[in-house]
């Protein structure tokens, strides 16, 4: 059975004094919520110890991840972050190829096939984004980009480590834009992406394996795109900002 899960990505937003109010609040409540999913936060790097510390007071209600891993495994690569030090701080989970970091920062899919790589090593589950721009799909190609992003940073994986892996479709023009795919169009992609996954690892690992819908998604819009059946929950930007509205978006299944 696959896991719903609803994470919430805060980018690079919050002061050390605001993430610290915003992860003790939604700890709070979160301890009075009937979420029927796993919740996972990623804050910026420099507090994911603080943000640690917090859900192991509060007995793990919630579970912790990065934004970005180095490719590399350690060594002269000034600024970068290994997956041994997530490890080490006892993450469980990392984004890789958001499309900010595909498109600020150059990230390839080959690239990313390595951060996938030093994450499974190291026993941290990636949560893998894909996704296409606007002109992509008005020329119809969205399906096309999507199994590419996916065939050429993932399945070089074997079924076992591949089912260590979340998907999140999140399409580029539905990111901070207001502009949410309709479930349909999630339900769509999903189902598509669950296929691919089915013809090169079977339906088993196809079936099990969590994907996420990410753009623009809110505590109104949530429950729409969560009930449909390749819907396994969220990526979450700007609505993870909010203790409320990041909370109730968890309460959306
Ligand atoms: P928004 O929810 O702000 O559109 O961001 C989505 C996202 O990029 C999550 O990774």
């Amino acid at each position: 059975m696959r896991k719903n899960i609803v994470a919430g990505n805060w980018k690079m937003n919050t002061t050390f004094q605001e993430a610290e109010e915003l992860i003790a609040d939604i700890l709070e409540k979160l301890e009075t919520a009937e979420n029927q999913c796993e919740v996972v936060v990623c804050p910026p790097s420099v507090y994911l110890e603080l943000a640690s510390d917090y859900a192991n007071d509060y007995d793990n209600l919630l579970s912790i991840g990065a934004q970005n891993v180095s490719e590399h495994e350690k060594g002269a690569y000034t600024g970068e972050i290994a997956a041994s030090m997530l490890a080490s701080m006892n993450m469980q989970y990392c984004i890789v190829g958001h499309s900010e970091r595909r498109k600020y920062f150059n990230e390839s899919n080959e690239q990313l096939a390595l951060k996938v790589e030093r994450l499974l090593e190291n026993a941290i589950r990636p949560i893998f984004c894909c996704g296409e721009q606007l002109d992509e799909r008005e020329a119809d190609q969205h399906f096309k980009v999507v199994e590419t992003q996916i065939k050429e940073a993932l399945f070089h994986f074997s079924a076992d480590e591949f089912s260590n892996l979340v998907i999140a479709y999140e399409p580029v023009w539905a990111i901070g834009t207001g502009k949410t795919a309709t479930a349909a169009q999630a339900q769509e992609m999903h189902a598509f992406i669950r296929r691919i996954i089915a013809e090169k690892y079977g339906d088993k690992t196809a079936g099990d394996t969590t994907i996420l819908y990410g753009g623009s998604c809110n505590a109104g819009n949530a429950k729409e795109l969560f009930a449909n059946p390749d819907v396994d929950g969220g990526l979450i930007g700007g609505a993870s900002l909010k203790a409320n509205d990041f909370v109730a978006i968890a309460n959306s299944f």
